[in-house]
């Protein structure tokens, strides 16, 4: 104990001594000596040389430099409390890269930050790099950062790296997390540097051109202690993987995949089988998923929150796959090649929150255990086959609902005219359903902002009541087309910019 002690306090003096200070020693040393500690000289000297290669938009490093101490008050860096040593900078530009957008990556048009200087490989007990939407012009970028060694965070973010992310990552073998989205230049050609990486919980790579790196899902497969896992748009296919990979009993932590938008084919199955027990989120939308969904992949995957598998080739899902996932809140299984009845005993769903089915080949009748699911947001069925009566007994429940999509089958609705709904919806759309006694729906009314409006090709025969006129003074979009409407319609002119009759 007073062995550690003086230690501490002779790391103290040196410090002190080096940063050229003697107030180290105040009078509140022993209860808060975090205030105590001074910067590193060789370290605020590196900072410093840093800074004056950068590029300093909006003067966001205008602290550095302001006090002696870079350990106080330098914007992004963090001091060991108990060496001095800086080990954490957080130099994130709040710039953003223009034209990124959610699904697709833009081409890279970050501001450049200027040259990293090499003074900064000083700075050799950094545990934690965040340059995200900093973008450096090193030609050897990459390499010098894969010097900081001690590195746990380390954030690339968006930095408009090219180039080829060389093997040295594999020297960084303390990572728990790395971020390397939104580099759309940067390719790897294979992962083996990432299985030098044991510590590895977080990965996130959106972007980045993967497509020669066919050894993916093998090293993903036998990270131990990945739980998040992000490779959304990297030309990821599926080869084979050899069978011996699934009897290793790796990453079973592994609760956040996002693998849309690639060319993954349904091989990646028995991959997620080993990883059911733990997901809690997995993506697959836009990509090649073919045939059936086998019944036994999620079984176990009691855990499951979000499940997208929009935007595949998927035939068949059996119903019982899908059933009790207690937590399960999102539901998306829209533009597949689905056919056949709906026959999910939604009950089994209590949790989900959005649902989508839009865009396949469903025929037969809605069940009527959609009705259960009290905290329904969402309920996208549109494009498909779908017929039978719509009533009040579907909708009783959902007093949460936003959005309801009916459109392109054959429903028809059969709403009292007194109906007075227990939701208040954004969103609705019933293009080519029947409404009851091809009336305009009188529960309409009872909506208080309703933003978008579809009940166009809807057999309404009648005159749209004025109360609707007032109402449309909150919506943005309206389609009445293809109906039997008479009677007047105001000037709406001012409200809307395209009116057509
Ligand atoms: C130590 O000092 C810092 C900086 O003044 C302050 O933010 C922090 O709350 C203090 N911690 C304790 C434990 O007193
Ligand atoms: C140093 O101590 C302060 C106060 O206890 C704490 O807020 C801060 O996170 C610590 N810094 C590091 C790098 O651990
Ligand atoms: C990086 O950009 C700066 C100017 O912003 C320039 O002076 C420097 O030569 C560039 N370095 C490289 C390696 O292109
Ligand atoms: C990396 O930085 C980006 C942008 O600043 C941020 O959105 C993201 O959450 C960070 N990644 C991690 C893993 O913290
Ligand atoms: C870093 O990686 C290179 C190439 O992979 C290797 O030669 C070198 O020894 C590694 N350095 C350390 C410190 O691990
Ligand atoms: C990915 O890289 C390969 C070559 O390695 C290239 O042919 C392909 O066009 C790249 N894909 C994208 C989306 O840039
Ligand atoms: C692998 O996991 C299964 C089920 O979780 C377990 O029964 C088995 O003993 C594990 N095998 C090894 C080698 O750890
Ligand atoms: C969809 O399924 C039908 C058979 O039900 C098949 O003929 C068709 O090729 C499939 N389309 C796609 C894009 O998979
Ligand atoms: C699938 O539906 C969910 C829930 O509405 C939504 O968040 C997600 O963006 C949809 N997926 C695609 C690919 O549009
Ligand atoms: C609505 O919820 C109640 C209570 O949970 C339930 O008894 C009833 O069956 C539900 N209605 C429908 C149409 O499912
Ligand atoms: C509509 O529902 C009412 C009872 O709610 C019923 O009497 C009537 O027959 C139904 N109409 C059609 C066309 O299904
Ligand atoms: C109107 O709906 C009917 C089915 O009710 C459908 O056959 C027809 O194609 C639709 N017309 C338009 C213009 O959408």
């Amino acid at each position: 104990m007073g062995g550690c002690f003086h230690e501490l306090l002779l790391k103290l003096v040196l410090v002190s001594i080096v940063a050229g200070t003697v107030s180290v020693l105040g009078s509140s040393f022993g209860t808060n000596y975090s205030n105590n500690i001074r910067c590193i000289e060789k370290e605020r000297q590196a900072l410093l040389k840093f800074k004056q290669g950068l590029e300093d938009e909006g003067g966001s490093l205008s602290s550095w430099g302001s006090t002696e101490d870079c350990c106080i008050s330098w914007k992004g860096v963090r001091c060991s409390n108990s060496t001095g040593h800086v080990v954490m900078l957080d130099l994130h530009s709040e710039e953003t890269c223009l034209g990124y957008t959610q699904r697709r990556f833009a081409p890279q048009a970050c501001i450049l930050s200027g040259e990293m200087n090499n003074a900064l490989l000083e700075l050799k007990y950094l545990n934690y790099l965040d340059l995200s939407f900093r973008y450096f012009n090193n030609t050897n970028f990459l390499e010098l950062i894969t010097s900081f060694s001690n590195l746990r965070y380390l954030n690339l973010s968006y930095g408009g790296l090219s180039g080829t992310i060389p093997s040295q990552f594999g020297n960084l073998s303390n990572l728990i997390s790395l971020d390397l989205r939104g580099n759309t230049d940067l390719e790897a050609k294979n992962l083996d540097w990432l299985s030098h990486l044991p510590s590895l919980r977080h990965l996130d790579m959106d972007g980045v051109n993967l497509s020669k790196a066919v050894d993916w899902l093998q090293v993903v497969n036998m990270l131990p202690s990945l739980q998040h896992l992000s490779l959304r748009e990297c030309g990821l296919s599926t080869v084979t993987p050899p069978p011996t990979l699934f009897n290793i009993n790796s990453s079973a932590s592994l609760s956040f995949l996002d693998l849309s938008d690639n060319q993954i084919t349904s091989m990646i199955f028995p991959s997620l089988l080993r990883h059911a027990n733990s997901l809690v989120f997995l993506d697959l939308s836009f990509n090649d998923l073919r045939g059936s969904f086998p019944h036994h992949t999620l079984e176990k995957a009691i855990s499951l929150v979000h499940l997208d598998l929009s935007y595949n080739h998927l035939e068949r899902i059996v119903p019982k796959s899908l059933e009790n996932f207690q937590s399960l809140q999102v539901l998306n299984l829209s533009s597949n090649n689905l056919s056949g009845e709906v026959l999910i005993d939604f009950a089994k769903l209590p949790s989900l929150k959005e649902l989508r089915l839009s865009n396949n080949h469903l025929n037969g009748n809605l069940p009527l255990s959609v009705g259960k699911l009290s905290k329904l947001e969402v309920l996208d069925v549109s494009s498909n086959s779908l017929d039978g009566t719509i009533t009040q007994a579907h909708l009783l429940n959902f007093s949460l609902l936003k959005e309801l999509d009916f459109s392109y089958n054959s429903f028809s609705l059969n709403f009292s005219s007194a109906w007075v709904p227990t939701f208040q919806l954004d969103t609705l759309k019933l293009s080519s359903c029947k409404v009851s006694g091809s009336k305009f729906p009188q529960w309409l009314q009872t909506q208080k902002k309703p933003r978008h409006l579809d009940i166009s090709n809807a057999s309404i025969s009648d005159t749209i009541p004025n109360w609707f006129w007032d109402m449309s003074y909150k919506l943005r979009y309206v389609n009445l087309s293809y109906n039997q409407i008479n009677g007047m319609v105001p000037d709406l002119s001012s409200r809307f910019v395209g009116v057509r009759r």
